[in-house]
C-alpha cells in the first residue's frame, strides 16, 4: 500500500510541475524574446530613380528598418533611416515646407538630416546614395 501511495504522489507531483511549466514557460519566452539578428542588408535599391521627381522623397525598407530617399529641389539625391531620433517614429518628406517632418510630435530636420524644431535630438543617419542603371542603390556609410 505504501508504494501505490508513493506512485501517486509522484504522479500527482509531475502533473503538477508539468501544469506550472505550461503555464509560466510561455509568460517566459515572451518576457524574455530570442535573440533576433537584426537585418544585415548594407545596401539595398530604393527604387528607381526616375519616379522620384525633385522636392519629393519616398520611404524604402532597408533590412528591418524604414528609410527616406529625397530628391532634393536641386535634383541631388539624399537617403537618411527614416527613424526620427525622438521616439523612432517614420519620417517623411514634406515638399511643401521642402524638409523632412516627423508627425508624431512636430519634428524637423532640414535637407541634412539635422533637427532644427520640435523634440529630436540627434540627427537621422545618413546613407550613402547612387543612381546605378536607373536604380537609387543606398548604402551604409561605414
Ligand atoms: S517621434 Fe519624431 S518627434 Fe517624436
Amino acid at each position: 500500500m505504501p508504494k501505490r501511495r508513493s506512485l501517486l504522489k509522484a504522479f500527482l507531483s509531475g502533473s503538477i510541475a508539468a501544469s506550472l511549466l505550461s503555464v509560466f514557460y510561455p509568460v517566459f519566452r515572451f518576457l524574455i524574446p530570442p535573440d533576433k539578428p537584426e537585418a544585415s542588408a548594407l545596401s539595398v535599391s530604393a527604387g528607381s530613380s526616375q519616379d522620384l521627381a525633385p522636392n519629393t522623397g519616398r520611404i524604402f525598407r532597408f533590412g528591418s528598418r524604414p528609410g527616406l530617399v529625397v530628391r532634393r529641389p536641386d535634383g541631388s539625391l539624399k537617403a537618411y533611416s527614416a527613424m526620427c531620433t525622438h521616439l523612432d517614429c517614420t519620417v517623411q518628406y514634406r515638399p511643401d515646407l521642402q524638409h523632412i517632418y516627423c508627425a508624431c510630435h512636430e519634428g524637423h530636420y532640414d535637407l541634412n538630416g539635422v533637427p532644427i524644431s520640435g523634440p529630436p535630438p540627434r540627427p537621422l543617419e545618413e546613407y550613402s546614395v547612387q543612381e546605378v542603371g536607373g536604380e537609387i542603390i543606398v548604402s551604409k556609410v561605414s
